[in-house]
């Protein structure tokens, strides 16, 4: 066995099964714990969207692992010794044979973050009325294709969308549905097949080898390319590497070329991947990449930075080399397991199997009583809010946009999906987390809907403010004190 999983051979005692840190604390930040009635009043001046809320008054900030990754010792040293200049600088050229070196692809553009390379791969691939097939979208995906004309179609197999389920790689595309939408658009009328790293919305759910083997293999006979999202690839290798058997003693760097190999562009957001802050496409395709090229220097800036500032571009060189190692990138799937199941024994309903990323709560049966115009997902985000100070993020009917008509589009899931930055958060933080939310379980009748107060027509989620439909939040919190009594 070339390598070992760490993580997994820790035995304990007792048998219990502990994410036990590969990693130790040694810079700190104080967080802060309001009472409840505080809680209560920070959330309705954020318009019940956690997105408005103040830092000062979270306690533990779960609302996304973007750009918010503890950083290692090695990458703030590398940051220190960045070569800063407009045009040529060191650092670029040093994150760029990186990255050839662990992808094995020719040419690298950088970009300021995931979604400023969504903007120019769909400006340089899709025309107005042409289709992007994909497992499943990730919110500025979506955006950015359709504001270009394009359409998106989720081919996702339909294991996808149960919430409970024992499938390793949910976030599988169904080559049936594939080879039918080929069939049924036209291989011309198709922009590009997305593949999702980590599917995001349907709770961080990995792809498998033998499915994106098969995804490439059809779109190379037809001439289709392959646009791929490694934004979560760190979590997706993971699943890969301890899910797969075929893939237990390959070297992680091995799978992440043949992944690389597989897709005609690669593009991820650095604020995930490599723990730093920035973006960047990968392709070894020259005429691709020249048009692309232009892109960057009108959007982003000149091509030796494209957006990032050369401490970011060294952390980001580091933190990649650091995603080969299987004990940085186990770190947040077993805390996410470690989380899902404590929820699963108090009857908390969670997707299954826990994915990367996050926990993702089912809001649907959560809060089975909000009828989904009324946002349950965002309702129980902001109810979690009030219950723990902690901050998780709405992936629901809230992050959709509405149909043309300005008819709702309900998502085909509502969750609340509590994010772990990565190496951030300790073991009873996350015991707290799970005692919350299981009294909030216990109290969820309690719980009401939201509506909206001002409803931006992009993007809504992250700016819109809502309101309380009746009085739950105050009530919520009176339940809080009989229960907890002084408690924080
Ligand atoms: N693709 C995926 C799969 C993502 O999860 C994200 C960001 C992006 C693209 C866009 O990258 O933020 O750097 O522009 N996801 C964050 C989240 C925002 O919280 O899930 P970005």
């Amino acid at each position: 066995m070339k390598e070992r999983i760490r993580m997994s051979n820790v035995k304990f005692m007792s048998g219990e099964n502990v994410p036990l840190e590969m990693h130790k604390v040694r810079m700190v930040q104080k967080v802060n714990l309001l009472p409840v009635e505080k809680r209560v009043k920070c959330i309705e001046d954020a318009g019940f969207n956690t997105f408005l809320l103040n830092n000062r008054d979270i306690f533990m900030d779960m609302l996304t692992d973007s750009g918010v990754n503890a950083m290692s010792q090695e990458q703030y040293a590398a940051m220190m010794q960045c070569d800063d200049s407009y045009a040529g600088s060191e650092t670029f050229y040093r994150l760029e044979a990186v990255l050839k070196d662990i992808f094995g692809m020719e040419y690298f553009l950088p970009a300021h973050q995931g979604r400023a390379c969504e903007n120019i791969i769909s400006q340089t691939l899709v025309s107005p009325g042409q289709v992007v097939v994909m497992n499943y979208h990730f919110t500025t995906s979506k955006a950015h294709i359709t504001v270009n004309g394009g359409r998106v179609e989720e081919i996702i197999r339909d294991e996808g969308f149960k919430i409970t389920s024992n499938d390793p790689f949910k976030g599988d595309i169904d080559i049936d549905k594939l080879k039918e939408s080929i069939a049924r658009n036209g291989k011309e009328n198709i922009a590009f097949v997305r593949v999702e790293a980590g599917t995001n919305l349907i709770g961080g759910q990995p792809v498998s080898m033998q499915n994106l083997r098969e995804v490439s293999k059809i779109c190379r006979d037809e001439g289709i390319l392959l646009v791929y999202d490694g934004s979560l690839l760190g979590d997706n290798l993971y699943f890969v590497k301890i899910r797969d058997e075929q893939y237990r003693d390959v070297d992680i760097k091995e799978i992440t070329r043949e992944i690389a190999a597989l897709t005609d562009v690669f593009y991820f957001s650095a604020r995930k991947l490599g723990s730093a802050r920035g973006g960047g496409i990968l392709t070894s395709n020259r005429e691709l990449y020249l048009k692309m090229r232009e892109l960057i220097t009108l959007y982003e800036g000149f091509l030796t930075y494209g957006g990032m500032s050369v401490r970011e571009m060294e952390a980001l060189a580091v933190g990649l080399e650091e995603t080969m190692d299987i004990d940085v990138i186990s770190q947040t799937p077993i805390m996410v397991e470690a989380l899902c199941n404590e929820l699963i024994a108090s009857g908390v309903p969670v997707v299954t199997p826990p994915g990367g990323l996050g926990c993702h709560v089912d809001a649907m049966q959560f809060c089975s009583h909000i009828p989904q115009a009324q946002y349950p997902a965002g309702a129980l985000a902001a109810a979690l809010f009030i219950a723990s100070g902690v901050r998780c993020m709405e992936r629901g009917t809230l992050s959709e946009q509405r149909n043309e008509d300005g008819s709702e589009r309900f998502a085909d899931m509502e969750l609340a999906r509590i994010a772990f930055p990565r190496r951030v958060f300790t073991l009873s933080q996350v015991k707290y987390t799970a005692d919350r939310l299981a009294w909030l379980y216990k109290n969820r009748e309690l719980i009401g809907g939201l509506e909206f107060v001002d409803e931006p027509k992009m993007l809504r989620f992250f700016f819109g403010r809502l309101k309380a439909i009746g009085d739950w939040p105050e009530r919520l919190a009176e339940q809080f004190r009989k229960d907890f009594g002084e408690s924080l």
